[in-house]
């Protein structure tokens, strides 16, 4: 059996961030075990990582992170030293829907692998040397901030106000889907102040880029222009969000994990704010654009439909403290990534027809359920 520097379970990196996560970690660190622990719930798709699936370095187990039992297990079967913690029910519109399961997976799911850990790296002779709990979590669990500057900058685009989300910001959250991340928050800070687990808290602004599930603003816009679908524009479209390239968020978890200081939050953010009606013409004049569509072709699609319930109206990240202790910075510019972003789906229409018929789902049981 090979013996491997570290030995890491990263949850939910069948998921849209963890896959670029998992992706990462895989290719630049050889010497490292990344075992990619994930129920495969609907936004879990094992396609995400094709690229690397038959990697001597990675492991997929289908396990839930609320089995106890199971995590622990696999806690003392891979020898674990290391948990990036990104497994959640992550969609807003599902927890105002359905908020029991994001108590479950969000708060339980945490807890339990917050317990699972300790009850194992406790038992160990070095105890907690070595060993860190990373969990990734929102921007979302700070709450709104006020939309004081409407018209923006000079330029009319963001700032639209002078307040940012800074690591200090009290929490204040407003969907069944941040309060419970804010409470995984609260439970991963208390297993250190209590047991004096090695933990880290990122809080992350609104990602896209390649692999994320079509009901996110982006990608499902983007399949909807292609298929001549409306485009629907919760409210009057003026909420202020982040956005931040995928693979930057990816960057900015793996110097973190490796520099990060313990009991520390960081905040991750782009200082790229805009206003969801300004985001959705510029995917629409991308596509049509690339489309080979006449320059507006798709506005018409633009339909204002009933407002999301406790619309949170902006958020907007302060990462100074990560760019200025750990070195790390957005590496792409905004147009760049959403031209990039937009290429990929139309270039992987295969990808997103798996997903939208619902095919991606027996992907594990043709590549892994008989391994
Ligand atoms: P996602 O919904 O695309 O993926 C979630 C993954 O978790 C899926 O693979 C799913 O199968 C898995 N999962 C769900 N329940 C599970 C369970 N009980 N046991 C094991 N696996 C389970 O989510 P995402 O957008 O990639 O977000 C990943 C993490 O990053 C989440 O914790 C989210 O709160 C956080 N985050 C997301 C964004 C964003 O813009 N998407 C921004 C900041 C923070
Ligand atoms: O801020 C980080 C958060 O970003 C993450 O924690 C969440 O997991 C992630 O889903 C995302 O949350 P949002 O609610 O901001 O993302 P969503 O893509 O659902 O919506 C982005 C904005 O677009 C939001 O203001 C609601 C709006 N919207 C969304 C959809 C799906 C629409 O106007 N129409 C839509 O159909």
């Amino acid at each position: 059996m090979t013996t491997f520097k570290r030995n890491i379970i990263i949850t939910g990196g069948a998921g849209f961030i963890g896959s670029h996560v998992v992706r990462l970690f895989v290719n630049k660190y050889p010497d490292y075990h990344i075992i990619n622990l994930d129920k495969l719930t609907y936004a879990g798709n094992l396609a995400n990582l094709k690229d690397i699936e038959t990697c001597p370095n990675y492991t997929f187990v289908k396990a839930d992170i609320c089995d106890f039992e199971n995590v622990q297990k696999l806690m003392e079967q891979y020898q674990v030293d290391g948990i990036i913690h990104l497994a959640a029910e992550s969609h807003v519109d599902r927890s105002i829907k359905d908020p029991f399961t994001f108590a479950r997976t969000n708060v339980m799911g945490t807890l339990t692998l917050l317990q699972a850990a300790k009850i194992f790296w406790e038992s160990r002779p070095e105890g907690y040397e070595g060993k860190r709990f990373y969990h990734i979590s929102t921007d979302e669990v700070y709450g709104a901030l006020e939309l004081t500057k409407p018209e923006g900058d000079a330029e009319g685009k963001g700032p639209y106000g002078n307040d940012f989300f800074k690591e200090t910001t009290k929490y204040n959250p407003h969907s069944p889907y941040s309060a419970s991340k804010a409470s995984s928050d609260h439970f991963v800070r208390a297993f250190h102040d209590t047991y004096g687990m090695p933990t880290i808290v990122t809080n992350c602004s609104n990602n896209y880029g390649p692999y994320q599930f079509p009901e996110k603003l982006i990608p499902l816009f983007i399949n909807n222009i292609r298929h001549r679908k409306p485009l629907p524009v919760y409210g009057k479209g003026e909420n202020v969000r982040d956005w931040l390239y995928v693979v930057d968020h990816a960057r900015a978890i793996d110097v973190i994990f490796h520099n990060g200081k313990i009991a520390e939050t960081y905040n991750i953010g782009g200082f790229n704010e805009w206003k969801n009606i300004d985001i959705i013409k510029v995917v629409i004049k991308t596509v049509d654009r690339l489309l080979g569509n006449p320059e507006g072709a798709s506005l018409d699609l633009i339909t204002y439909v009933t407002d999301r319930m406790g619309h949170d109206l902006r958020y907007a990240i302060d990462s100074t403290k990560l760019k200025t202790e750990l070195g790390w910075e957005p590496s792409l510019q905004f147009e760049e990534g959403i031209e990039k972003t937009v290429r990929w789906y139309l270039d992987n229409q295969e990808w997103m027809d798996n997903v939208t018929s619902g095919d991606y789902q027996k992907y594990y049981e043709n590549m892994y359920a008989n391994r």
